[in-house]
């Protein structure tokens, strides 16, 4: 499973990559706006970062304003993914793009009907999203089965990439199921390093290692 960082923040994306298991990032509106930086110049930044495919996210709600836009973010990089929303004029505009190669990836997918008219506009991803769904007393892990259920049935190459991820419980079943992707904030994904046992093995084997009173290097 491939991990994106879902994040505008460049600092926390460069300390990601510099650990190598960092295989590309998402951006949308809001992060842009909570980076506080210039969409095209962060956007940029962030597509030297990774050589994994780094979503931006078009504005436009109508199909002819969104070709224009993602002509406009396709030019920034050779790794940009265009992010469009799951709408008809969306699917138009995934269909147009991927048609020449772009990466595409359709985002604010809320049900497995949706995912289906994704695959089928040829989206290289598709951005199913979980804790959104479970805010409101959904089991957004639910969703993530069928949209693989369906991938499989019919053999669709569209990777789902599951988005609004907020712990490592997301992560695990998001594993499980076999989604291609996850992407998360950062502290998601430095906390799957977490356990308990492991602070306190490094602190026994320290501990032992000290009394020992010999040294490595
Ligand atoms: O990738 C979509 C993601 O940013 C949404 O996450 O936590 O705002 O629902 P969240």
């Amino acid at each position: 499973m491939k991990f994106f960082a879902d994040t505008a923040d460049t600092a926390e994306i460069a300390d990601l990559a510099s650990t190598g298991l960092l295989d590309g990032v998402t951006t949308n509106p809001s992060l842009i706006a909570k980076s506080g930086r210039d969409f095209m110049e962060v956007t940029k930044e962030i597509c030297g970062l990774t050589d994994g495919p780094v979503s931006a996210e078009v504005v436009a709600l109508d199909h002819e304003t969104m070709m224009k836009e993602a002509e406009v973010l396709r030019k920034i990089a050779d790794n940009v993914c265009i992010k469009v929303p799951l709408t008809i004029d969306g699917l138009k505009t995934c269909k147009a793009l991927t048609k020449d190669g772009t990466m595409v990836n359709v985002t604010l997918c809320f049900s497995a009907n949706q995912a289906l008219l994704a695959a089928k506009a040829g989206a290289t991803f598709v951005s199913p999203f979980i804790g959104r769904h479970d805010d409101n007393g959904v089991n957004g892990l639910e969703l993530i089965e069928d949209i693989r259920i369906i991938y499989d049935n019919y053999a669709f190459e569209t990777q789902i990439l599951a988005a609004s991820v907020r712990h490592a419980t997301h992560v695990l079943e998001c594993a499980k199921i076999g989604a291609d992707v996850a992407t998360m904030p950062p502290k998601v994904i430095k906390a799957l390093a977490n356990h308990v046992l492991t602070d306190k093995g490094i602190e026994g084997f320290m501990k032992d290692w000290a009394a020992t009173g010999q040294s490595i290097l």
